[in-house]
């Protein structure tokens, strides 16, 4: 399935956007019978209130969509899905007074809405379309949503159906559609090849572990994506609880998030050089597991006491950062459903990222705003470092006390990031845990909208 606008050349309805402070007078000025159906619906214009207007013929000709206040609509955002989730099924135009980043958030948030995650039971819900509004990029908004689907069909598709050989097919499918040049390591040969971490957690599955690459375009700025690629997390012998293992098909959401980013990026023919890079495990329990005080040596040669293999997800980004940073990128990016931590600080809905660049940072969290894509600092907090040194080992992946869980996670990644002049981590959840506008309840990407929209200005594009 694949998102879509309504022909602008096509007859469409109105969708009158009417707010709050403004719904009197509007009713006031529609003809009688219209007034008289608006005010029988007690129409206030409560932000999402939809009543669909009839036409002479009794089927709906237009609706009007309640815009509340600005304090209500700050309380959310892609308002708007609601009317594209309510709406009879056809074409509909916006006749509203929106700038045009609001008409951008509109427009992106109707296509979002029109997700269905349709491979296991077919989907009985219609869809209406909008029209594009004037003043917004239509194939852009496309390529977006496009990049949000795809994400949202790889977490959702369970680890049954999408392990690491599966991913595989979705990374090099990827790489098929837009001409870049793939490349896979799997199994035992990635000992030889050189990602004794990507192995030690992967080789307890009957499924094979993987590293990925895809590369693409020729010339411009270097930029390079690494995403976590967990296609389950039972925690491996250091085992999950039940409900803490209850959601973990979603553990390749950094890998589905790069991979969307990597989508809008190349759809749009961004003037840059871009490689993506995915270790794709499962983090499985058997004989042949690794164990709690195992000590790994790292593709980079720095060596790793396991305190917990459920702290598998730095194990793996550990040696892909390695590899992004043997020929150092303007800018490598890591993305992943990493801590529990992250969660317990800042919830589902917004992102925590680390850098050291503060400009970096400043743009990034604007970009995040414009797109509706919400992002925060959080500190690459040097006086921690102490905390991932285990003495016996260089590293230790799961800090005792676990105190600022997703920092010393961040901090971990980091020793894998040392010649690449700038660096910068999402720690995501890539879930989205009950249904809002746009976002129906199930996986989602995040942070890969706001990446795109701050990356003309961080590569200077
Ligand atoms: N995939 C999990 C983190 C996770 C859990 C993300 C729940 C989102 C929701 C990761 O592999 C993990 O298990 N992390 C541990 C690390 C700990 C053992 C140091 C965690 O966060 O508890
Ligand atoms: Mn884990
Ligand atoms: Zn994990």
């Amino acid at each position: 399935m694949s998102p879509s606008f309504a022909d602008p050349d096509a007859p469409s309805r109105p969708l009158h956007l009417v707010a709050a402070a403004e719904a009197p007078a509007f009713v006031a000025a529609r003809p009688a019978p219209e007034r008289a159906w608006l005010e029988a619906a007690g129409f206030t214009g409560a932000l999402g209130q939809t009543v669909i207007l009839p036409g002479s013929d009794g089927a709906p000709s237009a609706a009007v969509f309640g815009w509340g206040t600005d304090s209500d609509r700050r309380r959310g955002r892609f308002h708007l899905a609601r009317a594209a989730e309510t709406l009879p099924e056809g074409a509909w135009h916006l006749d509203a007074p929106l700038d045009t980043e609001a008409s951008q958030e509109a427009a992106l948030g109707w296509l979002l809405a029109g997700y269905r995650f349709t491979r296991y039971h077919a989907s009985k819900r219609p869809v209406a379309a909008l029209r594009p509004p004037a003043g917004v990029d239509a194939a852009r908004l496309i390529a977006i949503a496009e990049a949000e689907y795809l994400a949202r069909d790889l977490i959702n598709t369970p680890a049954s159906d999408l392990g690491p050989s599966e991913l595989e097919a979705a990374f090099v499918a990827l790489g098929q559609q837009h001409r870049a040049a793939t490349e896979v390591v799997r199994g035992d040969d990635l000992l030889g090849a050189g990602f004794p971490m990507v192995h030690a957690v992967g080789r307890a599955s009957s499924r094979a572990p993987r590293l990925m690459q895809l590369n693409w375009g020729t010339s411009g700025p270097r930029l390079t994506l690494v995403g976590k690629g967990v296609c389950f997390d039972t925690g491996g012998l250091d085992l999950k609880p039940a409900a803490g293992m209850g959601l973990m098909k979603k553990d390749m959401g950094g890998a589905a998030s790069v991979m969307a980013l990597a989508h809008a990026i190349m759809a749009l023919q961004l003037p840059l050089r871009l490689r993506v890079i995915v270790p794709a495990v499962e983090n499985a329990v058997s004989a042949n597991a690794m164990r709690p005080q195992d000590i790994l040596t790292s593709r980079k040669g720095l060596t790793v006491e396991i305190n917990n293999t459920d702290a598998e997800g730095r194990l793996i980004l550990a040696d892909a950062l390695a590899l992004a940073d043997e020929v150092p990128p303007d800018l490598v990016v890591s993305m992943a459903t990493l801590t529990g931590a992250a969660r317990v600080a800042l919830g589902p809905d917004i992102v925590p990222f680390y850098t050291d660049d503060g400009a970096l940072a400043a743009t990034l969290a604007k970009a995040g705003e414009r797109v509706a894509d919400p992002v925060w600092r959080m500190p690459f907090w040097d006086p921690y470092e102490p905390l991932i040194e285990p003495g016996i080992a260089d590293l230790d992946n799961a800090p005792s006390g676990g105190m600022a869980g997703s920092v010393t996670a961040a901090l971990f990644l980091r020793r894998f990031v040392t010649a690449s002049p700038r660096y910068l981590h999402f720690d995501i959840y890539g879930w989205q845990p009950k249904a809002e506008p746009g976002r129906p309840k199930g996986g989602v990407a995040q942070g890969a909208r706001a990446l795109l929209e701050a990356l003309p200005e961080v590569l200077g594009l």
